[in-house]
């Protein structure tokens, strides 16, 4: 099965729109004219979106993505963006149940499926995070644990809308820690969460969901972990701010 790679920088609190403009700027200077045999994608806070699309909404190789979208249409939600909003700033994609918002914010499985649904109404390709802490790994829980954010992640989805939807495994110890999971540890994963997803919708579809990997990647590892077999891209934060350095990542992961 073929799978086409993604990147995804995925900025969390960093970044306004006058950094926002600089990355785009020199990140369009980097790869003007070139095409990649991936989708990379760039998750800025939704206050620098508008800059990030006036820069970069027109150029082919790179889509926006915002960090989280609300599972209401409008109203009284205080502090809240919705999909509908989303909509004027050019995102294509949406990052949803990443274990910050789960751990700090206390999204339950349950929400983030919620989010997933409505994400999908306005038609945007969800980036769904999953992944164990040190302790449930440790304590034997980890295939556990993914089977339940899988399934009730997952919940109610279609066919066609997964089709649509991007995995991000991201053990939370190795997110921001410097701790890469070994390839072996995160081709493990990946390959148990795609059985998951041929559980759920078939092995057609499990064959064809791309499956990121996410914590501590940088220029140095990318290789070794892009080239496990279930492994189709990563989702990068720390190492994504500088723009060569995502840059780096891509190239590194997906040679030529
Ligand atoms: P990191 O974060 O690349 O800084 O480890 C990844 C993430 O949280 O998505």
């Amino acid at each position: 099965m073929n799978r086409k790679p993604i990147f995804a920088a995925n900025w969390k609190m960093n970044k306004g729109p006058s950094e926002t403009e600089d990355f785009a700027k020199s990140l369009l200077s980097k790869i003007q004219n070139r095409t990649f045999p991936c989708d990379i994608v760039i998750a800025p806070p939704f206050v620098s979106l508008a800059k990030a699309a006036e820069v970069l909404g027109n150029v082919p190789a790179v889509a926006l993505a915002a960090q989280n979208c609300s599972q209401f249409d409008s109203g009284a939600y205080t502090g809240e963006i919705s999909g509908m909003m989303l909509k004027e700033f050019f995102v294509h994609y949406v990052i949803l149940g990443h274990s910050e918002r789960r751990a700090i914010y206390g999204e339950t499985d349950a929400v983030i499926n919620a989010k997933l649904r409505k994400a999908r109404e306005y038609n945007f390709k969800p980036i769904f995070c999953i992944g164990e802490t040190l302790e449930e790994r440790e304590g034997g829980k980890l295939e556990q644990v993914l089977r339940t954010q899988v399934s009730e992640g997952l919940a109610g989805l279609s066919e066609r809308d997964l089709q649509d939807t991007v995995i991000a495994y991201e053990p939370v110890w190795a997110i921001g820690t410097g701790v890469t999971a070994t390839s072996a540890q995160a081709q493990e994963a990946h390959a148990f969460v795609r059985s998951l997803v041929a559980e759920k919708f078939g092995t057609e579809s499990a064959a064809k969901i791309r499956i990121q990997y996410g914590g501590s990647v940088k220029p140095s590892n990318a290789a070794e972990l892009m080239a496990c077999p279930d492994i189709d891209g990563a989702l990068i934060s720390g190492a994504s701010l500088e723009p060569q350095s995502f840059l780096d990542i891509i190239q590194n992961g997906v040679p030529g």
